[in-house]
């Protein structure tokens, strides 16, 4: 970005604030890069999260990979081809279908292609807890911490997550597992279009089958929407016990909607409602 002259004579601070106040999240360098002159750059490995499924998390995506390159592939890290055809909620459907375990599913997102998010993002945020756990969380979509680490729910709101869950015995690396409707950001943190949550309501309905939770809760109005098919907002459906059915599922399972943290962040006023929603979600696992 070129800056005036007056720009150019702010402390650094001072202009970094004022990026911040235009919306820039992310500091990527100095110098712009031409993504579609990049060859598809080598797996970068970063730590390991508790049981994501797959040995490696994904390393940052290549956008667009020159026309010829090789396709992503089941093994391989997402890199949409230059041109491919945008992907469909039926071709999702088939390739989550076909996943037979956690690390199979991630890898067929690894796979899917056409889809702009991936383009976007830095890191496919999977998931991450124990299989067979007391509570899965589903919140929305990664923001710029989950995206940049690859980990759901690690940022502020994440941090507070972790408390309220802590306040009824739940641990990630115990007995919960914590994932998104969207496993990658949309950017600047917009709201997830119509479209791009029906490509990804198989996979998410494919990984709560494969990880079979007692309960699901469903982390904000989104998640609760989409999971179980609701109109009404997150102020109606949270604290409620509702039933997640899926032909993948033996019996269907208990719901509880509950706020996002984000909002009780922003509201701390909302709070107790929150923490007798918690209490409702022990009640159900004791
Ligand atoms: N908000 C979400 O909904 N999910 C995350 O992983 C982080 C913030």
């Amino acid at each position: 970005m070129d800056l005036t002259p007056e720009q150019n004579a702010m402390p650094p601070e001072v202009l970094l604030e004022w990026y911040v106040e235009l919306g820039a999240d992310e500091a990527i360098g100095d110098v712009e890069t031409n993504w579609f002159a990049v060859s598809p750059a080598a797996a970068v490995p970063v730590a390991p999260a508790v049981n994501t499924g797959a040995p490696a998390p994904a390393a940052r995506q290549a956008p667009a990979a020159p026309s010829g390159a090789p396709a992503s592939g089941a093994t391989g890290q997402a890199r949409p081809r230059s041109g491919a055809e945008p992907a469909t909620d039926i071709a999702a459907g088939a390739l989550a279908a076909a996943a037979q375990s956690l690390g199979e599913l991630r890898a067929a997102l690894e796979g899917l292609e056409g889809f702009p998010l991936k383009v976007t993002a830095t890191n496919l945020v999977f998931g991450e807890g124990v299989e067979t756990p007391d509570v899965m969380f589903i919140g929305e979509a990664p923001g710029a911490d989950e995206d940049r680490q690859g980990r759901p729910f690690v940022g502020a709101s994440g941090r507070l997550l972790d408390r309220m869950m802590r306040s009824i015995g739940l641990d990630r690396a115990e007995n919960a597992y914590i994932t998104n409707i969207l496993p990658w950001r949309p950017p600047g943190n917009r709201e997830p279009t119509a479209a791009e949550i029906a490509i990804c309501l198989p996979f998410i309905r494919r990984h709560i089958a494969l990880v079979r939770p007692r309960i699901v809760v469903p982390v904000g109005g989104t998640a609760a929407k989409t999971l179980l098919d609701q109109r009404q907002g997150i102020m109606r459906l949270r604290g409620r016990r509702f039933e997640f059915s899926d032909p993948d599922l033996e019996q269907p399972l208990p719901a509880v909607p509950l706020f996002h943290p984000a909002f009780l962040l922003r509201s701390a006023g909302q709070k107790a409602l929150a923490w007798r929603d918690l209490l409702t979600i022990k009640q159900i696992i004791q």
